[in-house]
This record gives C-alpha cells, sequence and structure tokens, in this order.
C-alpha cells in the first residue's frame, strides 16, 4: 500500500437528546494514488457523515470526532487547524454532492460561478478566468462552452449541473474528488454519461477518487476497489469484481439482490431490507435482527474482518468456518 490516503480507527458520533449516538466506526480504508474506489451503502449508512468528516466540513457538535486518524499524503486532516484546511479543501481535496443546486448560485450566471473560483482562487484576471472556464467546460465534455458560460443553473439540465459542478469541484487543481452520490437524481442514461465523465477524467488528470453510492452495481462500473458500509462499520470489502461477484457477507447479498440486473440505481433511500428492524445496538453485528443467516455469536460478538483472499476481506462470523471471523478457510454456505 502507498499510504497515499489512510483512515484508522474513526469513530464518529452525534449528540443527540437520548444520548450520544454511534454513527461512523472504521477500522481501516486505505486508497492508493490515482485509483477510483467505491463506498455503498444504503440511505444512513455514514458514507455522507464519512465524507464530510474527511473535509472537516462537519459540525462539531453536534457531531463528535471520538478517535482515529485520517492521513492524507502523510498529514493527519483530523489535526489541522481550519485555517489549513481552508487551503486544503478545493485544491487539494474537492467534493461534489449529490444535489448541484446546492453548489451552485441560482442568482448568477455558471460562467460567473466559475470565473469567480478562477479569480478568487488563482488571482487570475476577469479575461484569464474566463478563458480558463472556457476550457473547463469543454473538459467535462459541455458542448458549445461559449453558451452554456451565459446560462443560469435553472437553465440547465440535472446532467448539465453535474457537469458544472464537476468543473468546478477540479478548476483548483484537486487531486482527491469524493463524490458523494452525484448520480443519485438522474436517469439511468444521464447517470451512465456522468459516470463515463468521472471515470475518463480520473484517467485524464490522474486524481484518485473516492466515489459515494447506494448502488454496489453501479459503483462496480468505475471503481477498481469497493467497501460496504453498513451502519457506519465496513463489513466487506475487495476488488469491485471480487464483491459484485463473490460477495461473502449476507448483507452484501441483500444489497445485490435489491438491483435488478446489478447495474442501474434502484435502490430506494431508506428502503428496509428483508429481515426485520434497521440495525441492533449492543455489541453484536449491527446486522444481527435483519440476517437471514444470523447466529448466536453474532448476537454477542461484533465480527472482526477475517481475509477471505489477500484483497478481498469480510467482517461476518458465518463467512468462516467455526463461526470465527479469524479464520481463513470459507465454509462454502
Ligand atoms: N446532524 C446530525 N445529528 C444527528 N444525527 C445525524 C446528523 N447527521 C447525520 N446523522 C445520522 O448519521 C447517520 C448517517 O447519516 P449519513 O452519513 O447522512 O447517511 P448516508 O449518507 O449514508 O445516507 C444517520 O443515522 C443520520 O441520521
Ligand atoms: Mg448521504
Amino acid at each position: 500500500m502507498s499510504g497515499y490516503f489512510e483512515i484508522e480507527n474513526l469513530n464518529v458520533g452525534f449528540k443527540t437528546f437520548e444520548g450520544e449516538k454511534n454513527v461512523l466506526d472504521i477500522d481501516s480504508l486505505v486508497l492508493d494514488k490515482g485509483e477510483t474506489f467505491g463506498i455503498v451503502g444504503e440511505s444512513g449508512a455514514g458514507k455522507t457523515v464519512l465524507a464530510l468528516t474527511i473535509l472537516r466540513l462537519l459540525s462539531t457538535p453536534p457531531a463528535v470526532i471520538r478517535s482515529g486518524s485520517i492521513n492524507f499524503n502523510g498529514e493527519n486532516l483530523l489535526q489541522k487547524t481550519e485555517k489549513e484546511m481552508r487551503r486544503i479543501r478545493g485544491r487539494k481535496i474537492s467534493m461534489i454532492f449529490q444535489d448541484p443546486m446546492s453548489t451552485l448560485n441560482p442568482v448568477f450566471t455558471v460562467g460567473e460561478q466559475i470565473v469567480r473560483v478562477f479569480m478568487n482562487n488563482k488571482k487570475l484576471s476577469r479575461k484569464e478566468a474566463a478563458k480558463e472556464a472556457l476550457s473547463m467546460i469543454d473538459m467535462v465534455k459541455l458542448p458549445d462552452a461559449g453558451n452554456i458560460m451565459g446560462k443560469y443553473p435553472h437553465e440547465l439540465s440535472g446532467g448539465q449541473r453535474q457537469r458544472i459542478v464537476i468543473a468546478i469541484a477540479l478548476s483548483c487543481g484537486a487531486e482527491f474528488l469524493i463524490a458523494d452520490e452525484p448520480t443519485r437524481n438522474l436517469d439511468v442514461t444521464i447517470q451512465a454519461g456522468i459516470l463515463k465523465l468521472v471515470a475518463e477524467l480520473q484517467r485524464e488528470l490522474g486524481v484518485t477518487v473516492l466515489f459515494i453510492a447506494n448502488n454496489l452495481g453501479l459503483v462496480s462500473v468505475i471503481c477498481n476497489r469497493v467497501a460496504i458500509l453498513h451502519e457506519g462499520r465496513i463489513i466487506e470489502t475487495g476488488k469491485a469484481r471480487e464483491v459484485l461477484r463473490g460477495s461473502r457477507h449476507p448483507y452484501t447479498h441483500t444489497l445485490l439482490n435489491a438491483v435488478p440486473g446489478g447495474s442501474v440505481e434502484r435502490v430506494l433511500p431508506g428502503v428496509l431490507m428483508p429481515g426485520g428492524e434497521k440495525g441492533t445496538s449492543g455489541e453484536g453485528c449491527r446486522y444481527y435482527s435483519r440476517c437471514p443467516e444470523r447466529q448466536d455469536i453474532c448476537r454477542a460478538r461484533v465480527p472482526d474482518p477475517g481475509e477471505i483472499s489477500g484483497t478481498h476481506t469480510v467482517a461476518c462470523h458465518r463467512a468462516f468456518k467455526g463461526g470465527e471471523a479469524g479464520a481463513k478457510e470459507y465454509s462454502g454456505s
């Protein structure tokens, strides 16, 4: 592993009226430079909290970062001051959000918005900035950049808006892009276009991408590796192919079964998987109450991640012989 981007023992909670709620519990997440890594989980799994924690955009309180480190290029982001983070956001690490309208200002043309980013961050003249803005619009493969520059966000389609947001996110030369469900509100054909664009930009610019979605089929189209996030814990991780074709965690199976054809985003937010109530509290596996393959040990003990292969890891007692996740041999059921 390159040590380019490494999360260790990250634990994030929220203070609520009912006490502190544990939202993220990540033992380890490592990204290599230049790869596209997918995070998949249903609504409420903690995907956005993870993205916001990386960029230090979570409000603390109510959020509490209890422990952990997020090393990026050898520096722990969790120890940075707000002033230091302002230099990292946009310039080193950038984020695109689910809803492009939350990034775009409705009262300015998109051209003006991109021009301002260049004038403010790169200290360019208006003329130079306009030239750069045109080339950014070309870069995100929107035809007739000059015409697009003069449009207001509401005059563009959802897909066009998301392309503009990607252009803005990459305009300051960020090398790490977090895409938080960027295709969620788009039609299937438009989704495919955005995925293709992200893949092309990743190759052309060499950026590292953390691609967040609620659909494993969709993510595996563009990601080398994926992690399945369930109630704040990574329960399975591996090469996209390994997890898609050889998933070993019952929750991953359910996620896959919920997607007809495995290639389009049809897992609706908040959909409850079969098996009963959402979540278990206490010490055991958080999937216990919904798991069709649960055993007594699952309620009693959190399963540690165990290796299926050098690249494929699963945190499930059932996946290993004798109910021990530490063992290497798969039970075959
Ligand atoms: N400000 C907040 N206060 C309390 N709980 C929150 C807050 N923001 C998010 N959460 C909780 O954190 C969990 C993860 O949320 P989120 O990261 O938005 O999920 P996802 O992006 O995977 O749909 C959810 O249970 C959500 O209710
Ligand atoms: Mg989210």
